[in-house]
């Protein structure tokens, strides 16, 4: 089952925003999220907030999503207009799930459009979607490309049959390279996520996919650690002894092979779990989230963020659907954070970044962080030469210990 929501504070039924949110906004990124709430199967794996057909049942259909997400764009315009938001076009979309090509592109394509009514898109906008391998053809990524669409991001996890299969992946490896290949005649950039460390993942298969991975050419790899998630298939299996469990050490290992492949593959890091080709390739809707831009959360269970006000909406797409057909706010909850919140995020979000982390702006944290740096230096976890020059950027070592980094420069 999909994981909990926050509990927060009552969202208004209006979704007015307080006056907190407009300080600053001509100065942030304005970036739409859009969740595509289907999968054909629910990889074991997996929480995300998404539904298969028969998880569904009666309730909301994917046909009709497209129209429910456009009154929720409508909605959206509304609100930011009404609240004194000044506007913006978009500088980022970003479609992801679930799995955004389970719907017809066509879909895909109104929703965008919608989108682009509403709000306009900066020139050179990036407007990305998800796709799995096995969900898309040469005409509907042409379809999206016409549409708008620059960079298509695939589910390729692995490319071992043996671990695509403890995954529940349904797609066979064959069919990455033909829908990278599709991608790109479309005119789309190129992105493949990838997974290590799936229970019975030698050191040797991850080599493979990561060289299989980069043999395609992408423009941009993500890569994830497993994680075990409560209440998921995969985490019932561990516990009953089905399959090996998961190991940190051999996490490691697999992050740092990942790293030495990707820049032999000419890659480069720029966050923690992302490499890209040169830094324009970079995500820069991710990047927006990590720098504390502003963006609308299109879907059910979809978070948004303007000027330090956060809300999410309910979860189930029925009750996503009926509070957009009264003319209701989706959201179920939200959450003001105070000037030290967002400090505190600025320094959890930004330390995982290349761009670092200007160390003069620690002084806002007290004497802890300043102090720290010093630490993590002789430790091997920062790098020496971007501290000397007032920038925080870890190191390999650092990178692989990134959570415990953040936690000695915040203060207890
Ligand atoms: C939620 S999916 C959406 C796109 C598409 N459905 C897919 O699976 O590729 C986005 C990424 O999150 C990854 N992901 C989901 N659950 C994960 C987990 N427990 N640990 C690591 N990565 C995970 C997926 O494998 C996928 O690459
Ligand atoms: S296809 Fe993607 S979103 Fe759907 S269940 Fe699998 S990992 Fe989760």
């Amino acid at each position: 089952m999909p994981s909990a929501l926050p509990l927060g504070d009552p969202a208004p039924p209006d979704g007015l925003l307080p006056a907190q949110a407009l300080e600053g906004a001509p100065g942030r990124a304005f970036g739409l999220y859009v969740h595509i709430p289907f999968c054909a199967v629910r990889c074991g794996y997996c929480d995300f907030n998404t539904y298969t057909a028969t998880e569904l049942g009666g309730g909301a259909s994917q046909d009709a999503y497209a129209g429910t997400a456009i009154a929720e764009v409508d909605f959206a315009a509304a609100v930011l207009q009404r609240s004194g938001v000044p506007a913006r076009p978009l500088s980022t979309v970003f479609f992801g799930g679930g799995t955004p090509t389970l719907l017809p592109a066509a879909d895909l394509a109104r929703i965008l459009t919608a989108a682009i009514a509403a709000w306009g898109l900066e020139p050179g906008a990036e407007v990305t979607t998800e796709a799995n391998p096995d969900s898309v053809t040469p005409e509907s990524l042409q379809l999206l490309a016409d549409a708008g669409f620059t960079r298509v991001s695939f589910g390729m996890q692995s490319a071992v049959p043996h671990v695509l299969k403890v995954l529940d992946r349904t797609h066979t490896p064959s069919r990455v390279p033909q829908a990278v290949q599709w991608a790109r005649e479309a005119g789309l950039a190129v992105s493949l996520d990838l997974i290590y460390g799936t229970p019975g993942e030698s050191l040797a298969d991850w080599r493979h996919s990561l060289e299989t991975a980069l043999s395609y050419g992408p423009d941009h790899i993500s890569a994830y650690a497993l994680i075990v998630e409560e209440g998921t298939k995969l985490a019932a299996q561990i516990r009953r002894g089905e399959v090996p469990g998961i190991d940190d050490d051999d996490h490691a290992a697999k992050y740092e092979l990942a790293d030495e492949l990707m820049s032999a593959g000419g890659l480069s890091w720029y966050e923690v779990s992302n490499w890209s080709r040169t830094p324009e390739q970079a995500c820069r809707h991710n990047l927006a989230y990590w720098r504390g831009d502003d963006w609308w959360g299109i879907g059910p269970g979809a978070h948004s963020h303007v000027g330090g006000v956060r809300w999410w909406n309910v979860k189930h797409p029925t009750a996503y659907a009926n509070r957009l057909g009264s003319g209701l706010s989706p959201a179920a909850g939200r959450e003001t954070l105070d000037s030290e919140t967002r400090n505190v995020e600025r320094v959890m979000l930004a330390a995982r970044l290349n761009s670092g982390l200007e160390i003069a702006s620690l002084g806002g944290l007290g004497d802890t962080g300043r102090h720290a740096v010093a630490g993590l230096i002789a430790d091997g976890l920062v790098d020496p030469v971007a501290a000397f020059r007032g920038n925080l950027v870890l190191t390999l070592k650092g990178r692989l210990l990134a959570d415990a980094v953040v936690r000695r420069i915040l203060p207890d």
